[in-house]
């Protein structure tokens, strides 16, 4: 795993992302979430692996203030963004640059916007897309705008629901570039939190924790988890 020490004691100061014991019951009865321990050490690409079921999209329901725990105590002093498997679900405006506009903060000067659209763009990959309209987009593209209205709001927690499911290959692997990078930079590097089924994007993770009844185990490697669920590839995990 990377990332240095100091980096993570300033992170667990400024109060990362922490739950303890957190438990969320469905009102059909289903408990998604039972007594779910675990802390983000320090900012950096983090995987979550799980089979269907096993509640991470409710985890990342509750992290982006969308649920109220039932018990437990959770924390967290970063800001959140969430991205989909279908980028379709959450690019609302005909052009890059209009849908991005949503995103960003409201007090800005018209210039601000401008450089901000332009930058955010530049991040991911899609500068000079602004007039762009986002229905000649491939799927890549869209997810990479996405990941850019993340950034043009100022969010520093990525959470990332099976972001690749939908692309191939070498989209899948610009994405994941692009998010280590932003994870990995020396200034305000980025916390990300991804759900994936690919094993091989273990190996881009800073660490890798399995899912399961609610519950996120303890955090590895990447390489060491994605070789322990190896014998189950082909089955969902
Ligand atoms: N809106 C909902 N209402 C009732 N039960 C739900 C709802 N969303 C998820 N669940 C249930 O909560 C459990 C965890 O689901 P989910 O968090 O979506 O898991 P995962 O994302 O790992 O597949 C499942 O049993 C699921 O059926
Ligand atoms: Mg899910």
């Amino acid at each position: 795993m990377r990332g240095n020490l100091a980096e993570g004691n300033d992170f667990q100061a400024q109060m990362g992302l922490s739950l303890e014991k957190v438990s969320f019951v469905w009102p059909s009865g289903t408990k998604a979430l039972d007594k779910c321990s675990f802390k983000i050490p320090r900012p950096g690409l983090w995987m979550l692996v799980g089979s269907n079921g096993s509640g991470k999209s409710t985890l990342f329901r509750l992290i982006s203030g969308m649920l109220i725990a039932d018990s437990g105590s959770f924390e967290c002093g970063l800001k959140p963004a969430l991205m989909f498997q279908n980028p379709d679900h959450q690019l609302l405006l005909p052009s890059c640059a209009s849908d991005l506009l949503l995103s960003l903060p409201k007090n800005l000067t018209s210039d601000q916007r401008r450089n901000r659209i332009k930058k955010v763009l530049e991040q991911v990959g899609l500068q000079d897309m602004e007039s762009r309209p986002i229905h000649t987009l491939s799927g890549g593209q869209k997810q990479r705008l996405a990941l850019a209205g993340a950034l043009a709001s100022e969010a520093n927690l990525l959470l990332l629901d099976e972001p690749t499911a939908l692309l191939d290959p070498l989209s899948q692997k610009k994405v994941l570039e692009i998010v280590q990078h932003l994870c990995s930079r020396p200034v305000n590097p980025m916390t990300a939190l991804w759900i994936t089924h690919r094993l091989e994007e273990l190996e881009y993770a800073d660490g890798a924790a399995r899912m399961e009844l609610g519950k996120v185990g303890k955090w590895h490697s990447g390489h060491l988890l994605s070789k322990r669920l190896k014998p189950l590839a082909g089955r969902r995990v």
